[in-house]
């Protein structure tokens, strides 16, 4: 087994489904709270696999993940849940506090006590992955060189700064008892299963309803962005291969402004589903009020993990959008369960 944690959330489901197409592959423990962000609905086409066994839990809860590791026996821990919304973690820090630096170590030390019983040759075996973000070494100019793992940290939002502090914990645990962790960071991702409050999902969904389609400030932050299963295979290759202690920044090669992004998500929704009216979606862009301390630009030298690990990306850009759009407009029954009274309120308390 292994135990995933936030697996009903947008890349951990997407891992967990990617995991479970391989036939042969081990069985899977998945903890997720289900907070706004988990949605039950992403695993729907595994919830009769018997290798898939969901627990509905917190990654703090100390005696919740203890008796897991103890019933379950994982290999390896893989740890997905924090909470992961930037706009949220303005709003209200506390939760990411909690989830991101509380959970994180209380899964190491859970972890570490589990870790410590086992025999020799599982305890060589065992692995803790922890899943983090480019977000961490802070915003760049448009002439610094892309991040590499030697960046120092210098996260400047909530949710960047809980992850931040998240990963020193799990660097410390290797350092002083041996424990064998394992840190990636990456950049943006997308794909399906992504909750509309993220910048791509969001404006393929207000697009499609008619409504405006926010660009904070002026639009030309850049970020790289990731086929959300371009993510999953690098964590599949750094699990299995990845210098324990070792941090591995993953990316795409794909920087974008958020304008240009958003452009051409409004230039494929107008071939694949044109307006009534005829008109473009690029119509119903709206320059709103930008975020506060909002990151200039995110972007990864993914040149490691291709050198060490042999790992690339497959999709493009322009490959992965097609996908992205495509799904959102194939899954409207998946898209309206999450469009829940709670996602509402948070859209009103955001963009009005
Ligand atoms: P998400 O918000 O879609 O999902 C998070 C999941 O964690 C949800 O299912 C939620 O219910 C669960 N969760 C939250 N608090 C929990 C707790 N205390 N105990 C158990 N489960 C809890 O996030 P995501 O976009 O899938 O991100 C997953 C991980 O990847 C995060 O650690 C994030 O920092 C990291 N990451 C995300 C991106 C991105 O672009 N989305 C990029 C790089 C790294
Ligand atoms: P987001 O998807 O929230 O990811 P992150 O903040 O983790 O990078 O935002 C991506 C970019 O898009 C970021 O620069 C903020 C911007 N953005 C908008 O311009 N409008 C929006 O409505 C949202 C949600 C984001």
């Amino acid at each position: 087994m292994i135990l995933v944690t936030g697996g009903a959330g947008f890349i951990g489901g997407n891992f967990v489904l990617d995991w479970l197409k391989e036939p042969k592959a081990e069985g899977i423990v998945n903890l997720d709270k289900l907070t706004y962000a988990g949605n039950l609905a992403t695993l729907d086409s595994v919830r009769n696999d018997p290798r898939h066994v969901f627990v509905q839990g917190d990654i703090g809860d100390h005696a919740l993940v203890s008796r897991l590791l103890k019933e379950h026996q994982p290999r390896a821990i893989i740890n997905f849940a924090a909470e992961s919304h930037v706009d949220r973690s303005i709003h209200g820090p506390a939760e990411f506090v909690q989830t991101n630096i509380d959970g994180t170590f209380n899964l190491l030390e859970c972890g570490r006590a589990y870790w410590n019983d086992l025999d020799e040759v599982k305890k060589a075996a065992f692995r803790f992955h922890h899943v983090s973000t480019d977000e961490v070494y802070g915003s760049l100019s448009a002439s610094d060189p892309a991040f590499t793992e030697t960046n120092p940290y210098e996260p400047n939002s909530p949710y960047s700064a809980s992850k931040a502090a998240s990963d020193h914990l799990v660097r410390a645990w290797f350092h002083t008892y041996g424990f064998p962790v394992l840190t990636s960071n990456c950049s943006n991702n997308y794909g399906p299963y992504h909750f509309p409050e993220k910048l791509i999902p969001l404006v393929i969904l207000n697009a499609l309803n008619g409504k405006p389609l926010p660009i904070y400030g002026d639009g030309q932050q850049v970020r790289d962005w990731l086929f959300v299963s371009d993510h999953c295979s690098a964590i599949r290759e750094v699990l299995a291969k990845g210098k324990l202690g070792e941090t591995y920044n993953i990316g795409g090669w794909n920087e974008k402004a958020n304008i240009d992004v958003v452009k051409t998500i409004c230039q494929i929704l107008d071939g694949l589903r044109p307006r009534a009216d005829g008109k473009s979606y690029a119509e119903q862009i709206t320059f709103v009020k930008d975020r506060l301390g909002h990151d200039r630009r995110y972007a990864i030298d993914a040149s490691k993990i291709a050198r060490e690990l042999d790992w690339k990306p497959k999709e493009t850009f322009d490959s992965g959008i097609q996908k992205t759009v495509q799904w959102y407009l194939d899954n409207p029954v998946w898209v309206e369960g999450v469009v829940s009274g709670s996602y509402r309120d948070w859209l009103q308390k955001q963009y009005n």
